[in-house]
């Protein structure tokens, strides 16, 4: 069977062969925050199921699709439809376009997220800078053979958003007059949203929102030096008194409503990187 890195570089090969110019920054965005590629001059876009080795998942329907262009005069490629581990795909197939786009020359990856928020603070529609995570209630990416050409067997992880893309953003976020708040993603498998005892129990072990999305990525990213930024939108408070419940619907109007303040501020972020 041909290698995940012989897999990656025929992916890259073709997309080369289709597009020459070589993106800085790479854009994966979360449930209901997709409308940033309005904000694009797209130059070409590649549904996944023509790229070679690209996962694509067949109960969907159909894939989604790589847009590649410029964003505030920056080249940037932007993933529409993210890879869900909990759609079936393994969580080295998550990572997949991660190390396609690196390979394609980006050094900067920014990502976004919907995310329940358990930090008694947050209140729904806020703005969460990810200064860190906690990945051990997720499947890593990295497991099974290392490909060193890649990246290190064991890889450091103390500082998996760069300091400094997080001060641009707070720069940036105080300029467009926004509060944003700072904190650490706790990644999930799902698709269950929580129950209330397990809320409270990613509250007490240092998270400040959950999410199912997001950590394969950001492992994947760290493992080939990517310098990356994360970003949540709380779209539900799993910690609470009344006994309401979560459902998609309710996550994705949140998601849609804070979209456009999340869109302004990566379409300013990208001016200093
Ligand atoms: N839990 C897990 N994932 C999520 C949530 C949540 O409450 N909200 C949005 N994504």
């Amino acid at each position: 069977m041909i290698s995940v890195l012989d897999q990656i570089k025929e992916a890259v090969a073709y997309i080369k062969g289709h597009y020459s110019l070589k993106p800085e920054i790479g854009i994966v965005l979360g449930s209901g925050l997709g409308n940033l590629a309005s904000e694009m001059k797209v130059d070409k876009e590649m549904y996944y199921e023509e790229i070679p080795h690209f996962p694509v998942s067949t109960v969907m329907g159909h894939s989604g699709k790589l847009i590649f262009g410029e964003l505030s005069g920056r080249r940037v490629v932007a993933m529409s439809g993210r890879l869900h581990f909990y759609e079936g795909y393994k969580a080295q197939e998550v990572a997949f376009p991660v190390r396609v786009m690196k390979m394609l020359g980006i050094e900067t990856l920014l990502i976004s997220n919907a995310a329940g928020g358990v930090n008694t603070s947050f209140k729904v529609g806020d703005l969460m800078i990810i200064n860190d995570h906690i990945s051990l209630a997720t499947v890593n990416p990295l497991l099974g053979k290392n490909e060193d050409e890649l990246g290190p067997r064991f890889p450091d992880m103390s500082e998996p958003y760069k300091k400094e893309l997080i001060d641009l953003a707070k720069k940036t976020a105080d300029k467009l007059g926004y509060k944003v708040k700072e904190g650490v993603y706790f990644g999930v498998t799902g698709p269950t949203f929580e129950t209330r005892a397990e809320y409270k129990m990613i509250h007490i072990l240092g998270g400040d929102a959950v999410g199912m999305s997001t950590i394969q990525e950001v492992i994947a990213a760290c493992h080939v030096g990517l310098n990356v930024f994360g970003i949540s939108v709380i779209t539900d408070l799993g910690i609470r008194e009344e006994h309401n419940i979560i459902t998609h619907e309710e996550v994705l109007q949140a998601a849609n409503e804070a979209e456009p303040k999340l869109t302004a501020l990566f379409r300013e972020m990208v001016k200093g990187i």
